[in-house]
């Protein structure tokens, strides 16, 4: 019997129609000699009734072995539900299905786990739930997370090809190229000793899909990195990667605005406002101690290098003396914070790196803390002016090197914004986006440890044109052409500018990131030999789509917006990869394997 109907559509209209619906029992209930089933699909649920006085034996039967998720059709007439029994938080909850008949396609055994609690993220450990995705994924809010991607990919695809782009499919099996994350290597059977790579992103492909003239390219493209994993990183994941030429990066801003607006129209029916603000990475350091600032709070950094640099308390004038910076945050409220609370956020800013985190907490009327002591009456002064303090604040600082006070107390920032919101001192508005772009990234960062420059975004990113001449003299002072769209304290995506001459990418390369001339033939020669032939200026970016999909469902983890994802180690728990393989795959793979798996 084929269904007239799905789960969310009969209304009080259909009283008095003979339907039949498809699903999976949601629900039962046995009450007072009736059985109530809830029966449910992808779209919704209705309630059927199956009276027993009025079904022949054998269906009796199989009705009382009914357990949840078992698959079933039912066919009966639509009617009221009695007053007082309608349900309203359903859209189906002034009717209900009196059933007649039905046929039970499938019984299901008893669930690891059930699908009918809304709270059993909470409860069930996430990786029972991944275990048994299938049964996850029919939970309501996981196929709502599903829709969504559906519609926003579509969305996205109808957009870009209104915007004149292409949709080009690039290789998975791709080239090792050593540069940012680990690789996933595929063994070449060919050829003993030789590997594919899977790429990490198209970037060298679509840059060549520029010299190529498709002037614009889009893709939803499978990326691969072999990088620790969070919340927000998954092995594999979507970009939608983008590549345009004869553009400059004002050209990307807009683009990227008009997408985003789209999608914030179609997936939430909320209307952003754009163009977007603008931030450099230097500004937003000094602000919020991060590249990717949450700017739906407050609490930002304040620098009292100037006021601190004669100070008795040596370890700020000290650090200034240095060449280093004080600054400081004010926790509005969390003078309450326990002494034990302070050591804790004190451990933590050690971590990264911290050599301590001084702090006062005004309490009485009182500053409490071992260090106001030290402090002058116009040092007083210019912390009470600057960071605007009143009773009940907590004042934390940092004095080290520029970069690394920014950083320690960036931290520090959001760790107090969740305590804060944890005491519901801070609330955040649900349905607030605080997008942002970043710009003016320094193209090039420097490795202590290896004694070299690398890029901070990738080798490809052009630098300002005003800071070339700089690359020889200074090259921590040039400036990329690299943006990142940032939205509430997530980086959903970057791009830049691409360098477009063969000469200068070739010195970039070479002696900049000092990698040797035969390495950078062998590793990049195709790539610097298609710009040889004409290649045209070109930029681009690339939005993470899972992160994006995380935002648009207000949930934390992409591992919830992603059907198949995989743990925090890599493992995908319900087809329990990666596995082992067979001794004649290996040999003809040529792989010897030195080390027996280790199994947990
Ligand atoms: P980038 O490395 O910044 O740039 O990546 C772009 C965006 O991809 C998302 N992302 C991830 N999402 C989930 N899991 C991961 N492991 C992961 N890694 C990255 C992020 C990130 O902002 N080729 C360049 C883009 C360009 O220059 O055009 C690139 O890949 O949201
Ligand atoms: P000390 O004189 O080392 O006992 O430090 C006095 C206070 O200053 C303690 O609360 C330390 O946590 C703090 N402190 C020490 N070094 C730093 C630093 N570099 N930045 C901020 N606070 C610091």
């Amino acid at each position: 019997m084929k269904r007239t109907h799905h789960c969310n559509e009969l209304r009080p209209a259909h009283i008095g129609q003979t339907v039949t619906l498809a699903g999976w029992v949601h629900s039962r209930r046995d009450l007072g000699g009736l059985l109530f089933i809830d029966l449910r699909d992808r779209e919704g649920r209705t309630q059927t009734v199956f009276d027993p006085s009025s079904l022949p034996k054998e269906l009796v039967d199989a009705a009382s072995k009914l357990h949840s998720e078992s698959v079933i059709t039912v066919t009966g007439p639509v009617r009221q539900r009695p007053n007082g029994t309608e349900n309203a938080k359903i859209p189906t909850g002034p009717i209900e299905v009196m059933v007649e008949s039905f046929t039970v396609l499938n019984y299901a055994d008893v669930l690891p786990f059930p699908v009918d609690d809304p709270e059993i993220a909470n409860k069930v450990n996430e990786e029972l739930r991944l275990q048994y995705r299938y049964l996850d994924l029919r939970r309501p809010e996981m196929t709502r997370n599903l829709r969504v991607r559906s519609k926003v990919a579509t969305a996205t695809r109808v957009f870009m090809e209104e915007q004149g782009f292409l949709e080009v499919e690039t290789p998975t099996l791709f080239k090792s190229t050593p540069e940012g994350a680990r690789e996933f290597l595929v063994p070449n059977r060919r050829e003993p000793g030789t590997f594919y790579a899977l790429p990490q992103s198209p970037q060298q492909f679509k840059q060549i899909l520029m010299c190529a003239g498709v002037e614009r390219y889009f893709q939803l493209a499978r990326c691969y990195r072999d990088e620790d994993l969070r919340a927000d990183r998954q092995p594999e994941f979507t970009q939608v990667d983008i590549e345009m030429s004869f553009i400059d990066r004002e050209d990307i801003y807009a683009l990227i605005e008009g997408l985003l607006k789209r999608v914030w129209n179609i997936a939430l029916n909320i209307d952003i406002p754009t163009p977007f603000k603008r931030i450099s990475f230097e500004e937003a350091l000094n602000r919020y101690g991060i590249d990717k600032p949450d700017t739906r709070f407050g609490m930002e950094l304040v620098d009292f290098t100037e006021d601190f640099r004669a100070s008795t308390f040596k370890v700020f004038s000290g650090t200034i003396a240095n060449g280093g910076v004080v600054k400081a945050i004010n926790a509005k409220g969390l003078a309450c914070a326990t002494q034990g609370q302070i050591e804790t956020m004190t451990e933590y800013a050690k971590s990264f790196g911290a050599k301590g985190l001084a702090f006062i907490k005004v309490e009485k009327g009182e500053w409490k803390s071992p260090i106001v002591k030290f402090f002058s009456d116009a040092e007083k002064a210019a912390l009470t002016q600057k960071l605007a303090i009143e009773e009940g604040d907590l004042i934390l600082f940092a004095a080290d090197q520029w970069l690394n006070a920014c950083e320690i107390l960036g931290k520090i920032r959001l760790y107090c914004a969740d305590l804060l919101k944890a005491q519901g001192k801070l609330t955040i508005a649900p349905g607030q986006f605080n997008f942002l772009w970043v710009i003016e990234f320094p193209l090039l960062g420097f490795d202590r440890e290896q004694n070299r420059w690398y890029s901070s975004h990738h080798p490809f990113t052009a630098p300002v044109a005003d800071d070339i001449p700089l690359l020889k003299q200074d090259p921590k002072k040039v400036r990329g052409q690299h943006y990142d769209i940032v939205v509430n304290g997530v980086e959903l995506g970057g791009g830049s500018i691409r360098i477009h001459q063969p000469d200068v990418q070739k010195t970039i390369f070479e002696e900049i990131l000092k990698i040797p001339p035969d390495e950078t033939q062998l590793r990049f020669g195709y790539m610097l030999e298609a710009f040889r032939y004409g290649a045209p200026p070109h930029g681009g970016i690339a939005l993470g789509f899972d992160r994006l999909i995380a935002i648009l469902c207000n949930t934390p983890s992409i591992r919830d917006v992603i059907a198949f994802p995989k743990t925090a180690k890599g493992v995908c728990m319900m087809t329990d990869s990666p596995a082992g393989v067979s001794a004649r795959q290996l040999r003809d793979l040529h792989i010897e394997v030195k080390a027996a798996p280790k199994k947990d």
